[in-house]
């Protein structure tokens, strides 16, 4: 593959696809009878906003080869599924919803579908849709992502299902037009790949090596979203802090940070994931000193036995994570927190879950993403003896909710009758009339007002809370 040393694919390989992309527009439009309509695609996003990001540009290449969209595959001539593999059950999704296709398939020939992203770097998916899915026209891995114009084109000239599965350890793509959703908030990567190989995760095996993006390339899109009026970004790489690694000395996360708080204008920066043991007391203060920097950290601990984190690879204990809270807390007194959990690794004790447990009554998150253990082929936890039933795990689960919801609620009381400053979004989404938005620290705020006002910062006075939510009036 054409890279140099920032692991970019090279210029005139990114404008051959831009050249193979326009030049299938007249050939699509006439393999669809579109007529002087554009054909229509949908790109079906499951996972994680790594890979919200990547449908955004797989639109965008797209929408170059003259396709428009439509969330309807009834309607769609061409059909993307941009896959996920974190776990089980999204990829048992997945498999249904091309399982639905047939259908679709043999009563309009001419529709083409893909299958891409973190999925497709497992050969025994790849196996599975060549031996099950013979319908599914191309298939390609998101190292492959920007050479789409060329994958559908040799589906088109040789009428071959093609899989394009790359074995290497991915590059960087730039200069791909991302077709955002429309609204305030974006999501801007600036790294691929993971090297932590945490050891239940898929995902060091399906992106590949971590590789970050030039911070000048950061800095010129971050320029854009702001010019283009989004006023939330969020900065995206499987682990944040190491941000630089492999770029010119003294790139780094936090100095990044620094150079996008000083863009010009009215908006918040976040980021995710950060991983704990990457989360340097100077990227802390970073946080704390840079005004535009959201004060709200999601910093995944996992589990709260020291056991289970090093069974899971993690490099970090209970002591040292609440170390780094306590630092964030003192540095950054309004700091809010959330938080990924693992029930029921394997090997997993009660009396180890309830150290979870007691890890998330100290560090009170506001709110929790918290999943059950799901064996992942490849890694490591995956051939752990795993003695836990399902059951059992499924009441550990639970409690775990319980205790989150009586926290959750817990952080957000003090809230009533406070003034916070909240970037509204969505109108109705919350109900009719109200407006949803979020504060600074990442709490969901919703209120009466007008359509108006979506996509603007407001005042607004904390009247009440319910499970995830402040509610209250414009002041
Ligand atoms: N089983 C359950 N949860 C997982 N995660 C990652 N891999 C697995 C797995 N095999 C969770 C972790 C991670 C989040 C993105 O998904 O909590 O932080
Ligand atoms: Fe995102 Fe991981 Fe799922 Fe890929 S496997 S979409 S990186 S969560």
């Amino acid at each position: 593959m054409p890279i140099n040393v920032h692991r970019e694919v090279s210029v005139d390989a990114i404008e051959e696809q831009n050249r193979i992309a326009e030049s299938l527009w007249p050939r699509l439009r006439e393999r669809f009878h579109t007529q002087n309509k554009n054909p229509l695609a949908m790109v079906h996003t499951f996972g994680c906003q790594q890979n919200v990001a990547d449908g955004e540009k797989l639109k965008g290449i797209l929408a170059q080869m003259g396709f428009s969209f439509t969330d309807s595959p009834e309607q769609a001539d061409l059909i993307l599924f941009n896959t996920c593999a974190i776990r089980e059950n999204a990829e048992t999704k997945v498999f249904g919803n091309i399982g639905n296709l047939k259908q679709l398939k043999a009563v309009k020939p001419a529709l083409l579908i893909g299958i891409c992203g973190c999925m497709t770097e497992q050969p025994h998916v790849v196996e599975k849709l060549k031996k099950s899915y013979p319908y599914v026209g191309f298939v390609f891995g998101s190292h492959s992502a920007y050479r789409l114009p060329s994958l559908i084109q040799s589906y088109l000239d040789e009428g071959k299902r093609v899989f394009r599965v790359a074995p290497d350890d991915g590059c960087v793509a730039e200069g791909i037009p991302a077709l955002r959703e429309e609204g305030v908030k974006a999501w801007l990567p600036i790294m691929y790949g993971c090297d932590n190989f945490c050891s239940y995760c898929v995902v060091p095996y399906v992106r590949g090596r971590e590789r970050s993006r030039r911070p000048e390339r950061i800095l010129e899109e971050f320029k854009e979203l702001v010019q283009a009026g989004y006023k939330d970004i969020t900065l995206l790489g499987q682990n944040v802090n190491s941000y630089g690694k492999g770029l010119e000395e003294g790139t780094d996360f936090a100095t990044l940070l620094e150079r996008l708080n000083a863009v010009e204008g009215d908006f918040r920066i976040r980021f995710m994931t950060s991983h704990p043991k990457d989360c340097s007391h100077r990227l802390i203060d970073t946080i704390a000193k840079c005004e535009k920097v959201c004060n709200h950290i999601h910093l995944p601990v996992q589990s709260g036995s020291s056991r289970i984190l090093r069974e899971m690879n993690r490099n970090y204990d209970r002591e040292s994570y609440l170390e780094l809270v306590r630092y964030a807390r003192e540095k950054i007194p309004d700091v809010t927190l959330t938080s990924d959990i693992i029930v029921g690794f394997p090997g997993e004790t009660y009396e180890e879950f309830r150290e979870t447990l007691s890890l998330l009554e100290e560090v009170k998150y506001i709110s929790l993403y918290t999943f059950i253990f799901s064996p992942r082929l490849g890694t490591r936890a995956a051939s752990l003896p795993d003695p836990v039933s399902g059951e059992e795990k499924g009441r550990w689960f639970r409690e775990l909710l319980a205790l989150q919801d009586e926290i959750g609620l817990e952080q957000m009381r003090p809230y009533i009758g406070q003034t916070v400053r909240v970037l509204a979004e969505d109108w109705g989404k919350a109900g009719e009339g109200l407006l949803q938005g979020r504060t600074e620290s990442n709490l969901i705020v919703e209120f009466p007002g007008p359509p108006s006002l979506a996509g603007q910062f407001v005042r607004v006075k904390v009247e009440s809370v319910k499970k995830w939510a402040l509610l209250g009036n414009l002041a």
